[in-house]
């Protein structure tokens, strides 16, 4: 039954939300702290739906799964996405468009991310994790230290790269991409107004533009890879029939599945492996699941995937704004109030993860060991605007974990103390580690 309808309550009206006292925002902020222990507090002293305020206006929480159902699933019209903050990067790519134009970028990509689009990636995630897993053979031979931050990113970016090109990842235009990375890094601190922060990382943008540039013009002199044609060619090809793909909006889309579909997926393989080093024994017992390439070891690995993202859900919290009144859980939301919804703080809720604070991957192999509730656990996000890569994420993760913790296990010789929770949630600072190796195959 719809709780909604059963309330029967008119849009905006219901009880009004529960708002933290200003004395407990201006306690945090004299404190200097972190927009997530804010969050925090908020969510603990008063429940899965709280207000608070920053400036004039409230802010809601959402951390409830049925809540959240309802903004991101249920009711996405009423819930939209503010000017995205990255757009002096992305600039109208599918993470940041809206409406009609939204609409129509996301059919074209969707294609792409699922069924026969995806197998086309198959070869060239392979390829990748192979040539990650030979630099490794190699630092572990040479007893030379890596970082295996870096080594995540490079492989996540080769990964995205040979899927929007055909081309493997030189090192040319790794040295250039470095530029987003700048950027997605001062997002937070940029000027709110896109000119103005467009200005102040303007050098960085001419890199990525360049290297933009030069990607289109290769694909459109039918230059395709060794692996094919690229999703850089789907993009050009719809030109032909579509005018709305200038060359601004495919490059718009090209340094969006860029940003989108490296800075997350490096993280979350960083998190599991600061993660494993502290629960060695859960490496084990994904090896010991199945045989090399069995279905029993996939599934394993990537329940360690997935309760890395519990805890790490590298998108740690997604803002909305709602363009209408609202009555959501019994509660009046006006419309033009921000809303942040937080994985984060639901996978860490105790209610609904008994011990949320234990690193356990078998919450995800064993029946009943999750709470069903789709707003419970959405690392990805729920509903239209649900992350498009959720399966190549998942498969190119699996593919490499295949092919790295059977032979190598990091010794860090330091790890970060604690996270920073920017656009995504990363450990803040260098992972420097050695490869205790070669470990004979699992
Ligand atoms: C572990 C890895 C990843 C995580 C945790 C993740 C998470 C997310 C989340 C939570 C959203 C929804 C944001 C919102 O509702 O506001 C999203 C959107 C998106 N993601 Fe991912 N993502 C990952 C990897 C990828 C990859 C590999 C790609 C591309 C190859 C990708 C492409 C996108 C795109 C294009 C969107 C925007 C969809 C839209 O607005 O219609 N993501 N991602």
């Amino acid at each position: 039954m719809d709780t909604e309808a059963s309330l029967g309550s008119l849009p905006g009206t219901g009880r009004p939300i529960p708002e933290a006292e200003p004395s407990v925002v201006q306690q945090w902020s004299s404190a200097g702290g972190e927009l997530i222990e804010l969050l925090s507090l908020v969510r603990e002293r008063f429940g899965g739906i709280a207000a608070f305020r920053l400036g004039p206006a409230p802010t809601v929480l959402v951390t409830d799964p049925h809540a959240v159902q309802h903004v991101l699933a249920r009711r996405p019209e009423r819930y939209v996405k503010r000017s995205h903050r990255a757009r002096v990067l992305i600039g109208d790519g599918v993470l940041a468009a809206t409406g009609a134009a939204w609409k129509r970028q996301r059919r074209l990509l969707q294609s792409q991310f699922t069924g026969t689009g995806m197998r086309r990636y198959e070869q060239r995630i392979t390829e990748a994790a192979r040539t990650t897993a030979g630099r490794w053979d190699g630092f572990a031979r040479a007893g030379q230290d890596l970082d295996v931050g870096q080594e995540m990113r490079r492989f996540a970016v080769d990964v995205i790269w040979r899927s929007l090109t055909g081309h493997p990842l030189d090192d040319g235009t790794e040295r250039e991409l470095a530029a987003v990375a700048a950027v997605a890094a001062a997002l937070p601190t940029l000027p709110a107004d896109v000119t103005d922060a467009q200005d102040a990382v303007a050098a960085d943008l001419a890199r990525i533009d360049a290297v933009a540039r030069h990607a289109i013009e290769a694909a459109r002199s039918g230059a395709a890879g060794p692996d094919g044609p690229g999703l850089l060619h789907v993009l050009i090809d719809a030109a032909d029939e579509r005018p709305e793909y200038t060359d601004q909006l495919i490059r718009d889309e090209l340094v969006t599945l860029l940003v989108a579909g490296h800075e997350t997926t490096a993280t979350t393989l960083t998190w599991l492996y600061l993660l494993l080093d502290r629960h060695p024994a859960a490496r084990e017992q994904a090896l010991a699941a199945g045989g090399e390439g069995s279905a029993e070891r996939r599934q394993a690995i990537q329940a360690l995937v997935h309760e890395t993202l519990r805890l790490y859900p590298s998108a740690w919290i997604l803002p909305r704004q709602a363009n209408e009144d609202d009555t959501l859980a019994g509660y009046g939301v006006k419309a033009g109030t921000d809303i942040l919804v937080c994985p984060y703080l639901t996978h860490r809720d105790p209610e609904l993860w008994p011990d949320p604070a234990h690193f356990d991957p078998r919450r995800f192999t064993t029946p009943g060991g999750r709470p069903p509730h789709p707003g419970a656990y959405f690392p990805f996000g729920i509903g239209p605007r649900a992350c498009l890569g959720l399966q190549f994420a998942l498969r190119e993760s699996t593919v490499l974990l295949e092919h790295l913790l059977p032979l190598h296990t990091p010794a860090f010789s330091s790890t970060p103390a604690k996270a920073v929770y920017g656009i995504t949630v990363r450990p803040d600072g260098p992972t420097p580690a050695t490869l205790e190796s070669p470990l004979t195959p699992g």
